[in-house]
């Protein structure tokens, strides 16, 4: 019995580095995005997770996070070398990882396990369109 549990943690933990594994791709390796679907996305509680919108405006004013006012030009600007694809799916899946001056670490972190890769293309694409 006890043999058998460590097989099975041993079998999770080799599935849990895939899927971290693919969440970690960069934008290259995501499904093409929909901005029309991530703007939906932008407003909605999605699996759980909370409402983009609850934290960060369109229109130029503060909440809990930066304004997307203008982002689509912004984002490639933030870590050089880094695509603008990829520094926003960055943002999203693991928000500690670079932390916009000016605000603190208060980004929700569960959404690489609470949104779908679509999803996250969706709001990639989106956000672009800002
Ligand atoms: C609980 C509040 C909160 C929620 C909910 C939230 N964010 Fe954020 N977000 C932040 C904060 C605070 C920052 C700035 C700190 C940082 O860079 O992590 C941030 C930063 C970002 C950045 C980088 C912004 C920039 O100007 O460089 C992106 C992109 C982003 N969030 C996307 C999203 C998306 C997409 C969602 C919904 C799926 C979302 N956030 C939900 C608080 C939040």
């Amino acid at each position: 019995m006890r043999q058998l549990i460590s097989f099975a943690c041993l079998i999770l933990t080799i599935i849990c580095a895939a899927c971290s594994g693919s969440t970690n791709a960069s934008g290259d390796a995501l499904p093409v995005g929909d901005a029309s679907r991530g703007a939906a996305l932008f407003t909605q509680s999605i699996n759980g997770a909370p409402a983009c919108n609850s934290c960060h405006t369109l229109d130029g004013s503060t909440l809990v996070g930066p304004s997307f006012k203008g982002y689509a030009a912004l984002a490639p600007t933030y870590v050089e070398g880094m695509s603008a694809v990829d520094y926003t799916h960055n943002s999203i899946t693991k928000p500690a990882s670079y932390v916009v001056s000016g605000f603190a670490n208060l980004m929700y972190g569960q959404y690489a396990q609470k949104l779908t890769s679509q999803q996250i293309a969706d709001l990639i694409a989106y956000l672009l369109t800002l």
